[in-house]
């Protein structure tokens, strides 16, 4: 494992200027009084042996950020895994305070995973990538599913590897690019000497064994499986077809792991149903699952999108079972609210058919019924927006306002249009309906959205066009006041930031910013473009303030409903206090952010505060507790577990 120190390196220019201008704009970011305004930013670099296509990143509540590329959407990497090169896979763990880094082994390819901060602090990564697109033109072997059936109950889980060959009546041989399981068929005995049984299936994607086009068929054809004889050949047969030269799409893996965040190791637990790629782990009413996590949606083992079949993540038994059956596009947007439903605002990340499951609404588990919510505008630009679950309303003390904001946006796929709206919604309203909210800056995708301690929101990073092309990404943070419902200018980012890309608070009140990944290099989109390995960190005004308020002593430990006592230097200064888990983000999808507020006595050299009693809001899991000042200050945070 290689632990080093990273090379900061101080603002920088987002474009080339002249040296002049250069040096003022030099002088003008690092004073005092433009910091006090307008916080500053800093870039990070990585030492090259631990830069990494890192899309996935989690705050971890040791304080650390997880950092998880798998082959990073490079196929030379994926390649050079397939042909068992493990190491070619990567997961950063990194200190955020120290900037020293290290790489720790990563079990399978995790790219485009998802995944969910567990209530024992542990984050459940689940999915990831066992093929790459190949596009129109580039697929040379005839290709396609293959669906394997199993007639008999009495067999056992049968393990099918890949490179296994599956030949067609004719003779023609297509072997698995992948390894699934079969279960053996399903028996349901009525008595009486009834019994109904189903034959069990599984999905596999086969290629033609060499590069010949009398391969291709358009018929369903039934083939046999190599190593199977007898009876076992009769029960367990593949039907696929038809075999095509199409373009294929990214397919799936249906691996789960757990990453223990003291071990800092990744833990095998039980595979999904499905594989996926692209899925959302969204976070499931407490009190009804034990903190279960619900996976949905995702590109399957064949690259077909998963239509609606959900699944449910037991923490305790660490095993899949199905879940309530509702379709959505790939990375939906689903936040828990306070009635422990889940609100789907419509921010996805593309993959799907455009005119199913883009609409917003608010989908109750217990009964799966999903009803829709108007007043979204422009619908037909939700990918690549981003989703937040607004903070408090500024220095107030009332629970989480359960609003919430649906920022930019651009079309479906591979298309110029893309949006500055941003619009809200308020969850607790009867009839709850979107709002209009302040344009952005510019019309923006992929924009970073991230909630900070005194109830402001970090808004940066986007591209005007998809993946950054004609070199658009913007240069223009702002922060969002819930409470004046505006966007203020804070400095703007050195590094610009598009499509797998994404942000996390961090403990101590700054902000992490990672990743972006073009299309292209250069403005007339001829150079292909490479992956953007700089971090960059925004250090809000708020610290630039003066005198931090801090908590010196208190509990570690909180009782929903309950009171805790800290004792503080600062307690006459403590207006607010803010729970805000460790939470982790892809594709600027972060489904687990939130800020919940307590309410603050003021007790002799002591603030006591009041914890909410929703299990929904306030879930059973890790926190930072911030307390700020009547300016916004905010403490760096003490690291709590609500049960
Ligand atoms: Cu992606």
């Amino acid at each position: 494992m290689l632990s080093t120190t990273m090379a900061v390196v101080g603002a920088m220019l987002p474009t080339a200027l002249p040296a002049w201008a250069s040096y003022q704009h030099d002088q003008l970011v690092n004073s005092a009084e433009y910091k006090q305004t307008h916080g500053h930013w800093q870039v990070v670099n990585l030492p090259s042996e631990l830069n990494s296509n890192a899309m996935h990143l989690a705050l971890l509540p040791t304080g650390k950020v997880l950092m998880v590329a798998g082959s990073g959407n490079n196929q030379d990497n994926f390649n050079a895994f397939q042909a068992g090169k493990i190491d070619v896979l990567k997961t950063v763990v990194l200190d955020p305070v120290t900037l020293e880094a290290k790489l720790v082994p990563t079990p399978a390819d995790l790219f485009c995973a998802g995944h969910a901060t567990l209530a024992k602090g542990n984050l459940l990564v689940a999915g990831g990538t066992s093929g790459y697109e190949l596009l129109d033109g580039k697929v040379t072997k005839p290709a396609g599913p293959m669906l394997i059936h199993n007639e008999n109950p009495d067999d056992k889980p049968r393990v099918i590897k890949k490179g296994t060959k599956f030949t067609s009546k004719t003779g023609k041989v297509y072997v698995s690019v992948q390894e699934v399981t079969i279960q053996p068929a399903e028996k349901i005995d009525y008595g009486e000497g009834k019994v109904k049984i189903t034959h069990s299936t599984q999905t596999v994607f086969v290629e033609a064994e060499q590069v010949d086009n009398s391969y291709l068929t358009k018929d369903l054809e039934q083939y046999e499986i190599e190593g199977l004889t007898g009876a076992d050949a009769e029960n367990i047969y593949g039907q696929g077809g038809p075999m095509t030269l199409e373009k294929q799409d990214f397919r799936g893996i249906d691996d789960s792991y757990e990453f223990n965040p003291w071990t800092e190791q990744y833990e095998r637990v039980g595979s999904m149903q499905y594989a996926r790629w692209y899925p959302t782990l969204a976070q499931l009413p407490p009190a009804q699952t034990g903190s279960s996590i619900l996976a949905v949606s995702g590109l399957d083992n064949t690259g077909e999108i998963i239509q609606g079949l959900n699944e449910v993540y037991n923490p305790q038994t660490k095993t899949w079972s199905a879940g309530p059956e509702q379709y959505f596009p790939t990375y939906p947007a689903l936040v828990l609210m306070g009635s422990g439903e889940l609100f789907y605002s419509g921010s996805n990340a593309g993959y799907g058919p455009e005119d199913k499951g883009r609409e917003p609404g608010i989908w109750d588990i217990p009964t799966n019924t999903f009803r829709k919510v108007p007043g979204l505008r422009q619908q037909n630009m939700l990918e690549t927006s981003a989703t937040v679950l607004l903070p408090p309303t500024k220095g107030q003390n009332e629970v989480q306002s359960q609003r919430v904001m649906v920022l930019g946006g651009g079309e479906i796929g591979d298309k110029d249009g893309s949006t500055s709206r941003t619009d809200i919604i308020d969850l607790t309203w009867p009839e709850p309906r979107f709002v209009p909210g302040p344009d952005l800056p510019a019309a923006t995708r992929y924009p970073i959205v991230v909630n900070l301690p005194n109830d402001e929101v970090l808004v940066t990073g986007g591209s005007e066009k998809y993946r950054g092309r004609g070199n658009s990404d913007h240069h223009h943070a702002r922060l969002y006041d819930p409470t004046t419902n505006s966007f203020k200018v804070v400095a703007d980012e050195v590094v610009g930031r598009n499509y797998h890309s994404g942000g996390l608070l961090l403990p101590d009140g700054r902000v992490l910013v990672f990743g972006s990944d073009p299309l292209f290099a250069d403005k007339d989109n001829t150079q292909p473009g490479t992956f953007e390995h700089r971090l960059e960190i925004f250090s809000p005004p708020y610290l630039f303030q003066g005198k931090r308020p801090s908590l010196d002593e208190g509990p570690t430990e909180l009782k929903l409903g309950g009171k805790a006592t800290f004792k503080s230097g600062d307690a006459d200064r403590i207006q607010t206090a803010r729970l805000i888990p460790p939470s982790s983000t892809t594709h600027v999808t972060n489904v687990e952010q939130r800020s919940i507020a307590m309410t603050v006595t003021h007790r002799q050299g002591a603030v006591e505060l009041g914890i909410p009693e929703n299990p929904n809001l306030l879930l059973p899991g890790w926190y930072m507790l911030f307390v700020a000042d009547e300016s916004g200050t905010p403490s760096a945070a003490r690291w709590v577990q609500v049960s």
